[in-house]
């Protein structure tokens, strides 16, 4: 995308035009679509107003800024204390603690080291004897919880942090949920979809106990998850949805497979999941925009550019227009990141919002290694991997550190 055109997108004059048309036709769809839109044009309005009042123009205004301070305190009060409206997400205990970790490294921040400690501590009791981790002490293992746990030690980055993993036995739990066509079931009895197929990759990937045995058929089971649109289902048939994708693309990537997808019809159906006016991502066609999306839509795209084949394809995603939906319309007062205007804050959302704005700062599809910020300097996050979604220090870290460490045997017991 050309220089200029990486402006503030809401003082452009043909901001109207990019009003979704429901040609007459109102249905949940789109009257959902329409409000949305209206809520979004409002808040944008008064941006737009408020910098007009500016009377020095080089002044950043306030709104763009990362509440960092609000944000962190929100942060921090989620790996010590969460109140009882959080005990919906008592078996997901691992995923607050990647969520809060991944988005303090994002920041900048340095964890206190008394949470360095307690941390891999809870983590460990979250592991199950027979490989894995569960979404708390006590209960099943779940390849879910198990990217979690192993994403957020990764994050602490000691040496005792990574000797939580015991890679034997976790290799045992994905022999066990690697199925005889390729899938992979989330739990004992669980039920398959591609995430499984994704978790199982990344973290295997990651603390090098990948054999071909573990992922025999793998990728030719993820390639017949993607659609007629060119996003990827949970399951072979089903809708294209941006969660979905990114595990497809990731974990075909991860097997080193990813020519058995087509590439193009990803990329065309990736980008036209960006919002016109909103700017934030949707996860599927005809559905709202979601600040979640902004990591799990925008991903995809320099995964895409990586390959030599892409690397001269014109840019087709708007980074500008990505960080103004973030940074104006989700971020909470008291800090923290919403879905949209009008939702609550979670530590789900603050993660994700932070990780696509991290991927639209810092892929521009330029040669230049210079991010591309909206806002002030400050706003600048550290720059993520778009497959293992972890700082890049943190996954290059952690690799090196597995990597030393001999492979498991193929089938072994
Ligand atoms: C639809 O929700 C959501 C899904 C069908 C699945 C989403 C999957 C992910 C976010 C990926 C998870 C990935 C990992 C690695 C665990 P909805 O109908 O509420 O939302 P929508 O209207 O935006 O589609
Ligand atoms: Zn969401």
């Amino acid at each position: 995308m050309a220089e200029e055109d990486q402006r503030l997108r809401c003082i452009s004059p043909l901001r109207p035009t990019w009003q979704f048309d429901p040609e007459h036709v109102w249905t949940a769809t789109t009257v959902d679509q329409t409000e949305v839109e209206d809520d979004v044009q409002g808040i944008y309005d008064i941006f737009q107003d408020s910098i007009a009042a500016e009377s020095d123009g080089d002044t950043i205004p306030e709104q763009l800024k990362i509440r960092k301070r609000h944000l962190e305190s929100f942060l921090m009060k989620g790996l010590t204390r969460l109140s009882g409206s959080y005990s919906c997400l008592d078996a997901s205990r691992p995923w607050l603690c990647f969520w809060i970790l991944h988005s303090l490294e994002l920041l900048g921040v340095t964890i206190p080291s008394e949470l360095q400690t307690q941390v891999p501590e809870f983590l460990a009791k979250c592991q199950s004897e027979t490989g894995g981790f569960a979404g708390g002490p006590q209960q099943i293992a779940h390849l879910a919880p198990t990217y979690a746990a192993i994403s957020a030690l990764c994050i602490i980055g000691s040496d005792e942090a990574y000797k939580v993993i015991n890679r034997e036995t976790l290799y045992q739990f994905l022999l066990r949920m690697h199925q005889s066509d390729g899938s992979f079931i989330m739990h004992e009895g669980g039920e398959v979809d591609i995430r499984g197929c994704y978790l199982a990759a990344n973290v295997a990937r990651l603390t090098n106990i990948m054999t071909t045995e573990l992922f025999d058929s793998t990728p030719q089971w993820i390639a017949r998850c993607q659609t007629y649109e060119g996003g990827f289902g949970g399951v072979p048939g089903m809708e294209a949805h941006g969660g979905y994708a990114f595990c497809g693309i990731a974990a075909l990537t991860l097997l080193g497979h990813e020519k058995l997808c087509d590439m193009d019809s990803l990329l065309r159906w990736t980008v036209n999941r960006q919002m016109k006016l909103e700017g934030g991502f949707q996860g599927r066609t005809n559905k709202l925009v979601d600040s979640c999306y902004s990591f799990w839509q925008s991903a995809i795209i320099p995964v895409i550019s990586s390959l030599p084949e892409f690397q001269s394809q014109k840019w087709m995603f708007h980074n500008g227009a990505l960080q103004e939906y973030v940074l104006l319309c989700c971020q909470h007062h008291n800090g923290g990141f919403i879905d949209k205007p009008g939702k609550s804050r979670d530590y789900y959302h603050t993660c994700y919002a932070l990780s696509g704005l991290s991927i639209s700062q810092n892929f521009t599809g330029s040669s230049s290694t210079k991010p591309f910020l909206v806002g002030p300097s400050d706003n600048q996050l550290v720059p993520v991997h778009p497959i293992y979604n972890l700082c890049i220090h943190s996954a290059v870290k952690a690799s090196e550190y597995f990597q030393k460490l001999s492979p498991v045997t193929q089938g072994s017991t």
